[in-house]
């Protein structure tokens, strides 16, 4: 079978059903992928339901009903199919949308999942997307929350953008007017939000001399090559106000710098995803940012929020979900100073953190990969974390970069095998993966993974 006909039998048995439950997780990629689903059944008049999930783990089954709705498992069950077997639902009661690794169970539930047709660089929002277009053609303008999924989960390339299918999503974006990809643009985080100097500043990837961590090095800097900072009624200018002139003069005057002090130019641009309809200068306006704000819903436990937002909310729930971007960005930062000034513990092959309770479990893999980009990019960083309602397990959460899962390098596996040696489990991708292991257990796991990921390395190369 090919990926297409997979495609095809999941819009079948969707459009099919009398009525769906979709059970989805927790961070901006779940929460993308049902709305997507929600609003495709919702046109095609099929009542619906949605559970969201932290993860799909033996304590959260019982929040899976046991009606006789079709259960739509999206971002998550692949891996999981035992659970869903135990839970007691029946091989045509379930499908399956996802694009982790799946583990072999007695019952086979349908799926569409990307990854046995070789494609990493696809999000469960892309493939809920391509269903919801089998469903109907008319659901094109969903592409824009599959263009949220796909950078949320950081399947863009670096330097290239969405590749692939999802790269062929965006297009459908582009086409139905409500997605504008920007290839070469400026590779940072804000470009809709943050003051120009204050955007810059932040580029940590390349560190730009002078300008990375340095507001007022940036504002000089722009300043002497002519830039208006500040609008006509005194309001900052975002990277996005500019216009191409001002940002080709930018662009230049940054590799400029980079290159006379020999660092590389590579990172320094990237593609952009700007929505067109969303108001300028709003956390909604282009991809990276808009899944950070539906991270804060769902990472904050609400992520309903996020999905009526995706689904067109732009009253008091919005305002709702712009208050728990605030917060959630507030406390990442914490997180990520917080990792910084206490310094990590580095082995041969990764570096590591035990935040013990200061943050929940639910934000500490974000704050690794925030860290990451200030520490040792060639290793792995891994934060442990305790959980506030279970004092017997510790959260792991672990992140690399694509060069590193290049050269060999599996977090993924590495946190399943390991974590099955102490009497946990973890699950993820290659670049970023998650467990839970028993208290306790974190000095043997520190040293087993450190075997692991050397034999990796030593493994050698492989194709993402
Ligand atoms: O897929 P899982 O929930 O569901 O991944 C979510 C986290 O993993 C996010 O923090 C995302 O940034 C990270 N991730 C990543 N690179 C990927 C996939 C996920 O950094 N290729
Ligand atoms: O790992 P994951 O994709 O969830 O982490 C990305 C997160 O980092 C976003 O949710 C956003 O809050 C934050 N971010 C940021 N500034 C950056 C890069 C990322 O606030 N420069
Ligand atoms: O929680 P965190 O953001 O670190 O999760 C990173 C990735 O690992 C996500 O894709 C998540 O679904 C996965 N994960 C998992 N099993 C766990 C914890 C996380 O599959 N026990």
């Amino acid at each position: 079978m090919a990926f297409t006909d997979d495609l095809l039998e999941a819009s079948e048995i969707i459009r099919s059903a009398d009525s769906v439950t979709i059970i989805s997780h927790i961070d901006a990629d779940g929460i993308a992928s049902e709305a997507i689903l929600k609003e495709a059944v919702g046109r095609g008049k099929i009542p619906s339901e949605s559970v969201f999930l932290r993860q799909l783990e033996p304590l959260m089954m019982k929040w899976v009903p046991k009606d006789d709705s079709l259960k739509i498992f999206v971002d998550l069950g692949a891996g999981q199919q035992n659970l869903i077997e135990e839970h007691g639902l029946l091989y045509e009661e379930v499908i399956i949308l996802d694009h982790h690794i799946g583990q072999p169970s007695k019952t086979e539930y349908r799926q569409v999942n990307c990854l046995p047709y070789g494609v990493t660089k696809l999000s469960a929002a892309g493939i809920a997307y391509l269903v919801a277009r089998e469903m109907d053609s008319s659901n094109r303008d969903l592409a824009k929350l599959a263009v949220v999924g796909n950078v949320g989960d950081m399947m863009a390339r670096e330097g290239c953008g969405l590749v692939g299918p999802a790269r062929e999503i965006a297009l459908d974006g582009v086409k139905a007017g409500n997605v504008r990809a920007i290839s070469h643009d400026l590779n940072c985080y804000g470009l809709s939000t943050r003051p120009i100097h204050i955007c810059l500043s932040y580029s940590d990837d390349p560190v730009i001399p002078g300008i990375s961590n340095n507001p007022n090095g940036a504002q000089l800097f722009l300043e002497r090559l002519g830039i208006q900072l500040r609008d006509s009624e005194g309001q900052w200018r975002v990277w996005e106000d500019l216009g191409s002139e001002e940002r080709r003069i930018i662009a230049s005057a940054l590799v400029e710098q980079l290159v006379a002090h020999g660092e590389s130019v590579d990172r320094l641009f990237g593609e952009s995803y700007i929505f067109p309809d969303e108001a300028p200068r709003s956390p909604l306006r282009n991809a990276s940012e808009y899944a950070t704000l539906l991270n804060a819903c769902g990472r904050w436990t609400r992520p309903a929020i996020g999905s009526e937002v995706c689904r067109g909310d732009r009253g008091l729930i919005y305002q709702q979900a712009e208050e728990m971007l605030r917060h959630h960005r507030s406390v990442i930062r914490e997180l990520f100073q917080y990792i910084i000034r206490t310094g990590v513990a580095r082995t041969e092959n990764f570096q590591w953190i035990h935040t013990q309770d200061q943050f929940p479990d639910t934000i500490v893999g974000i704050g690794a990969g925030m860290a990451l980009s200030k520490l040792d990019r060639r290793l792995p960083i891994m934060v442990f974390c305790t959980l506030p309602d279970d004092p017997e397990v510790v959260k792991v959460s672990m992140r690399t970069v694509d060069r590193v899962v290049r050269s060999g390098i599996d977090l993924q596996a590495a946190l399943c095998e390991a974590s099955a040696l102490v009497g946990g489990a973890g699950g993820g991708h290659a670049i970023a993966a998650g467990a839970y292991i028993p208290a306790g257990t974190e000095e043997t796991f520190v040293r087993r993974i450190d075997e692991i990921l050397a034999r990796q390395s030593a493994q050698g190369t492989k194709d993402c």
